[in-house]
């Protein structure tokens, strides 16, 4: 059932006697929980914000509606890790309530100055005719992890030229100098970036758009601009909302993607960049994050949801979880993700098979489970299908494989379990040419993530299976190919 504006745009504090408990309850009963994957305690999450290293461990926040699956009135959750591997939930970071941030403490991103962890975000607001009017606002944690917000925004007003769809900064430090770009929205109802200055995190200065060789109507909002610089590139992430689907692309409600250029000049504010790739091409995924770890590496984490859409644990009380975090790197002017490499101290109970199939389907019995890491090389390629089912039993399954006359991978969700909203459609396909595949699927108990040839590709998606759809096949058609396969379990 959904809830009314009152219901949603209540404070933690307003919670009916028992709801939060009783919600928990439900939440406990759902199959579809997950084992390794961040996910909120009660309703609903979605953007990961302020990812850091601050004070010896990764800090990581997201968007939280607590009291069910809906965008309602949002806080910032607070989880710590020592490892990027296993997150430890600390509690609320910033909650809403003050004048500027009363109907939700928006996106936003994190950078330490002078010891402290600065939290930057928007704050939203609703005026009493439901009119929004955003807010870019400071909180700050020390390294007791106390965080307090700042009594006023640093950002008051939306610079003329823009609606009020302005948010989610995301701030960084270029020598001695703070910047930080946020999504908006023109008047005329197309998206773009906006580019601020500032020397103390304090008093801001806004700079004007940043200027891509992007059409100007390339989608009606940009959520969730990041940029950084890597291997002496520049990079633009954002999530363009608005962009019509065309032919294997842009398939999803809203998308993500990134261009590569060179650095951005910060004073012309002229980024020559090539061609908008999105980042993702499975069916969950958006509102992606970036930070570097301790060790200089740029690390990237995503929402594994969209928003107006419907999912199966709705009726369960919570919804979305976070993607696992990726290295990011430039391969031949393309932005390569790879599953991070701590993840593999998750690994437990390895086993590996060896096979090459002709025109058959082959069940590797010792491949099963719920929660696990699969790699598998396919070489020789001489069938026109090859592929794997994973989460599978009986009419189940969730279907990945390669058509190498086509030259595209695809995954099929039509027989993964609950479906979801039939508009969504249950296949994503991407243009792929290679004589060797390297494919590495994280599996968890409602999603999976395939890594293609070391992070060429990536297909995100959350899946509900039955729990007692565990069974792995693989196969091929029309013709051979052999695989060389290894799993390790999560769980
Ligand atoms: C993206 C987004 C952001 C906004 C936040 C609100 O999913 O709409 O633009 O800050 O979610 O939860």
């Amino acid at each position: 059932m959904k809830m009314t504006k009152e219901e949603k745009y209540r404070y933690i504090e307003q919670a009916r006697p028992d709801e939060l408990e009783k919600l928990q309850k439900q939440i406990e009963r759902c199959a579809w929980r997950q084992n390794y994957h961040i996910q909120p305690q009660t309703g609903l999450l979605n953007d990961p914000n302020g990812f850091s290293y601050y004070n010896g461990i990764y800090h990581l926040f997201y968007q939280w509606f607590p009291f069910g699956p809906e965008h309602g009135m949002k806080y910032w959750f607070h989880t710590v890790s020592k490892d990027l591997c296993t997150w430890e939930n600390v509690g609320i970071g910033i909650k809403p309530g003050d004048s500027y941030d009363s109907h939700g403490v928006y996106s936003g991103s994190a950078i330490v100055k002078d010891e402290k962890l600065y939290l930057m975000y928007t704050g939203n607001t609703r005026d009493e005719n439901w009119v929004r009017h955003p807010f870019q606002c400071m909180a700050y944690m020390n390294e007791s992890g106390v965080i307090q917000k700042l009594t006023n925004p640093v950002i008051s007003t939306v610079p003329n030229g823009y609606t009020d769809h302005f948010r989610d900064p995301k701030v960084w430090k270029k020598d001695d100098t703070y910047f930080c770009i946020i999504g908006a929205q023109r008047k005329n109802k197309t998206g773009c970036a906006v580019l601020y200055k500032s020397s103390d995190l304090m008093n801001w200065e806004f700079q004007g758009e940043l200027e891509t060789t992007l059409p100007s109507n390339f989608g009606y909002m940009w959520e969730c601009p990041d940029y950084f610089e890597l291997e002496e590139h520049g990079i633009l992430l954002f999530s363009p909302q608005g962009l019509e689907a065309e032919g294997e692309k842009y398939q999803n409600i809203y998308q993500s993607g990134y261009l590569v250029g060179e650095p951005l000049d910060l004073e012309t504010r002229k980024f020559c960049h090539d061609a908008f790739h999105e980042l993702d091409r499975g069916f969950d995924f958006y509102a992606q994050h970036t930070t570097l770890s301790e060790d200089g590496r740029r690390l990237l984490i995503g929402w594994m949801g969209l928003p107006d859409l419907a999912y199966p644990t709705d009726q369960n009380g919570w919804a979305h979880c976070l993607t696992i975090p990726r290295q990011l790197e430039i391969r031949e002017g393309k932005l390569i993700q790879q599953p991070i490499s701590e993840l593999m101290k998750l690994r437990k109970n390895e086993r590996q098979a060896r096979f090459t199939l002709e025109n058959e389907r082959k069940k590797v019995k010792e491949f099963s489970g719920l929660s696990y890491e699969l790699i598998y090389e396919i070489e020789n390629i001489q069938a026109r299908y090859i592929g794997i089912e994973f989460r599978a039993k009986d009419q189940e399954k969730t279907v990945f494989f390669y058509d190498s006359i086509k030259k595209e991978l695809v995954l099929d969700r039509s027989l993964s379990g609950k479906s979801l909203e039939a508009e969504n459609g249950n296949i994503r396909r991407c243009s792929f040419s290679a004589s060797k595949l390297k494919i590495q699927l994280f599996v968890d108990v409602s999603s999976v993530e395939i890594f293609i040839n070391d992070g060429e590709e990536v297909f995100t998606s959350r899946i509900f299976p039955s729990p007692h759809s565990k069974e792995v096949c693989f196969f091929t058609e029309n013709g051979s190919a052999t695989f060389q396969a290894v799993q390790w379990s999560y769980e």
